[in-house]
């Protein structure tokens, strides 16, 4: 069968829902500052799907900086990928900054947090190699996994025992062909809203043989010590072998890093593809990152209005018991049965009628047959934008929800 007609057939999970979909839960035209509020459709509405944590995505501070350092060097330079003609002193003092912020040896910068990560699991394991992970961690976990060649195996989300079982299974299979075992987890999960069981995880170390890979894309800037992220929040700097986080929430720019010891560390420059054969982040990007990481370092009251935010929302939606008791993050999601197309209906009767606008996550994303309503308080929420989506939802939610 011809490539295109086959498509035409099938538009896959997503895009075959695109004429309930376009310009409301997809592809939605969101404008005005990036904030609690935004208009969309010509409507005000309160926005819940930013993840700008600490609210400083278009913070006068952050306009000048990036203004400042887009009149500097502009976005073509440097030129390149790092490897042959992209490097510059300014990612350097980046990776230097940002690696004794977070209390690893050595780190390096990412374009993107989504091919880094592929990039990183790809690099690192060989044939004979066992990876585990998580049964809910992230896209850029899953295909980085999905370029590996030799055993790939699943826990059931947060599950330890189930985790020590695929290791004793792992140990088994590296007998035999002399490979070792990658754990891969998140500090935060970006959909269940809960922490990974990182310490746990760590302890069960005395007992097997495995290096241990967390993605923090959700952690970083918002738990631990001003904001150095989840591993640090636990103490476990030396006991999880690979850090990775993204700048694409807390830090609202562009970029990720890929953190653990030197020497590893210096294996990966000179081997991640995504790197080596694409062209380096823009100077304006990489200053902006220097002067971010300042920023967060310094924002202990927005995440102090953050965690309020969060457990006012997640309080009021306990007593109507739409969360889970496991959420211990501002990551917040309401499980849905309900048929797919009633969600959309649902969708826009809250943002066109009363103002609420949150973004619906829904197969491949979540396993299918799962819909989630996916809040994400930030520093710049009220209490009466809470008050108002409560109450926004008791009305919505009784004529959808049986
Ligand atoms: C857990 C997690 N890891 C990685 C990424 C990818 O980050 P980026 O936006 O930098 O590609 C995301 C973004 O959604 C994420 O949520």
């Amino acid at each position: 069968m011809d490539i295109f007609e086959r498509i035409k057939q099938n538009n896959g999970p997503i895009g075959d829902l695109q004429k309930w979909i376009e310009g409301n839960f997809a592809f939605p035209k969101l404008k005005g500052s990036i904030s609690n509020h935004i208009t969309f459709n010509n409507k005000k509405t309160i926005c819940w799907s930013y993840n700008n944590y600490l609210g400083i995505a278009n913070s006068t501070e952050i306009n000048e900086i990036d203004s400042f350092a887009q009149s500097e060097w502009s976005m073509t330079y440097p030129m390149g990928s790092r490897m042959m003609t992209g490097d510059t002193y300014l990612h350097d003092e980046f990776e230097i900054n940002i690696a004794s912020f977070i209390n690893m040896e050595k780190a390096l910068l990412l374009n993107f947090g989504y091919q880094g990560m592929i990039s990183v699991i790809d690099s690192l394991l060989s044939v004979n190699d066992v990876v585990i992970s998580d049964s809910q961690c992230h896209a850029c976990i899953i295909d980085g996994i999905r370029l590996h060649k030799g055993v790939k195996l699943i826990y059931n989300h947060n599950d330890l025992e189930h985790l020590e079982k695929q290791l004793k299974k792992a140990e088994e299979l590296t007998k035999n062909t002399n490979g070792g075992i990658l754990v891969v987890t998140e500090g935060v999960f970006s959909m269940s809203g809960e922490q990974g069981k990182l310490k746990e995880i760590c302890d069960l170390k005395s007992n097997y043989n495995f290096r241990f890979l967390v993605d923090d894309a959700h952690g970083f800037g918002v738990m631990g010590m001003k904001g150095n992220g989840t591993v640090c929040a636990y103490n476990l700097e030396n006991q999880v072998d690979l850090y990775f986080t993204t700048f694409t929430k807390s830090m609202a720019s562009f970029g990720a890093i890929i953190a653990g010891n030197k020497e590893i560390i210096n294996y990966f420059k000179y081997n991640l593809r995504s790197q080596i054969f694409s062209k380096s982040l823009p100077m304006p990007v990489v200053k902006g990152l220097n002067e971010r990481l300042k920023i967060i370092k310094n924002a202990d009251s927005n995440r102090k209005i953050l965690f309020e935010i969060t457990s006012l929302l997640q309080e009021g939606l306990r007593k109507r018991n739409l969360l889970s008791d496991k959420v211990n993050t501002p990551i917040t999601p309401i499980y849905f049965n309900i048929k797919i197309v009633d969600v959309f209906d649902l969708q826009k009767e809250l943002v066109y009628q009363h103002g609420v606008f949150c973004s619906i996550v829904i197969y491949p994303v979540v396993p299918k047959g799962v819909v989630i309503f996916r809040l994400t308080p930030t520093s710049l929420h009220t209490k009466e934008d809470v008050e108002h989506t409560l109450k926004s939802f008791d009305v919505v939610f009784k004529k959808y929800i049986k």
